[in-house]
């Protein structure tokens, strides 16, 4: 049997580490499908798995990666056949699941959506987990009532992945985008992303009043922890906040008055969502949310770099998505 790399995580003496390891589908967990990989991007989560930085893998040893996309090289399911071009985000993958930092993915039917008419395999690699949760999150928003006439939207952890293509979704939709990023060097990115204005984490003063200057209509929140607790006293009334991250910290430190006297909404996002939400945001990501600079937002990564590329993303010093290409 031909064999194929993979990164896989271990657990040695109670602590994980990504290996770059050579495996066969014999050895992979099971499922309907199996996919030859074409891209997977790598997430925060896969960071904190491939760095064991973060308690993400619920079993060892565990392949990572949390999304993949690829090809169908066989299938026992009647809706996929040889040759169809797919996707996967999530459910258990890379988690309790072989994942998708692996040449072959084999996976259960249920998890694999077709790549929407228009978009191509490359395009739904780069967005990922994190190109769906960003949409998510908008979708969400917007049915919180926000829209481009309701004022600025501030998007922090801006230079990630969520960050960018949620810049980039929000500006194609019209609005008014403050990106939040700790980087000045990517302020010229985040421009030609679509954001309006950028802010650079070290000048802004978060405060400590109940209730700070009411600014944003809107807010995607990657970071949490001080900037989410900060946001939450910076809504405008009836502010609408999409809160999906920790990559600054897992505290919020608020009070009520922010929701009983402005209205504001704090709103989950959790990107293991329920098929059908899944169905009907990547139709959104495939027309009014179509990302418009995703070839600024990717960057290409063999497997081999897997593992020193998650060491970067812990660190918060990646500007944009690393893609590990397949080809
Ligand atoms: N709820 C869900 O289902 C879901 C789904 C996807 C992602 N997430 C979460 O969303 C967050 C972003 O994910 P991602 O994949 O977009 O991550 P990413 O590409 O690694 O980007 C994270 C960004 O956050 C900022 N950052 C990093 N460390 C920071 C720190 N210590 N303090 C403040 N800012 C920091 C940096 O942006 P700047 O330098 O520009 O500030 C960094 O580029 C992560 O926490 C991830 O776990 C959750």
């Amino acid at each position: 049997m031909s064999t194929f790399k993979a990164v896989r995580v271990t657990q040695d003496g109670g602590k994980a580490a990504g290996v770059l390891t050579e495996t066969t589908l014999d050895e992979i967990d099971a499922g309907e499908v199996v996919i030859a990989s074409r891209f997977a991007s790598i997430n925060y989560k896969d960071a904190l798995a491939v760095t064991g930085r973060g308690r993400i893998m619920t079993r060892f040893p565990c392949i990572a990666g949390i999304d993949v996309a690829g090809v169908v090289e066989g299938s026992s399911d009647e809706r996929f056949k040889v040759g169809d071009a797919v996707f996967v985000n999530g459910f258990g993958l890379g988690v309790s699941h072989d994942g998708g930092f692996s040449e072959r993915v084999r996976v259960p039917a249920d998890w694999v959506i077709a790549v929407p008419a228009g978009m191509t395999l490359l395009d739904v690699g780069t967005l990922g987990v994190a190109g769906f949760t960003a949409a998510l999150a908008i979708h969400l928003l917007e049915h919180n009532g926000l829209t481009p006439d309701s004022g600025d939207v501030l998007v922090n952890g801006a230079t990630g992945g969520c960050g960018s293509i949620g810049i980039d979704m929000l500006a194609r939709r019209g609005y008014h985008v403050v990106a939040l990023t700790s980087k000045a060097e990517s302020r010229s990115y985040l421009k030609e992303l679509g954001a309006a204005e950028v802010w650079l984490r070290s000048e802004l003063e978060l405060g400590k009043k109940p209730l700070e200057k009411s600014q944003f209509a809107g807010a995607l929140d990657s970071v949490g922890g001080e900037q989410l607790s900060w946001l939450t006293r910076s809504m405008q009334e009836n502010g609408v906040i999409g809160a999906f991250g920790n990559a600054g910290g897992a505290e919020l430190a608020t009070s009520v008055f922010p929701f009983i006297l402005r209205g504001v909404r704090l709103i989950g996002v959790n990107s293991n969502a329920p098929m059908a939400l899944r169905q009907q945001v990547w139709a959104r990501i495939a027309t009014d949310l179509k990302p418009r600079n995703l070839d600024k937002i990717g960057f290409p990564i063999a497997i081999d770099q897997v593992i020193e590329q998650c060491e970067r993303s812990v660190a918060g010093s990646v500007q944009g998505r690393a893609v590990v290409n397949y080809a």
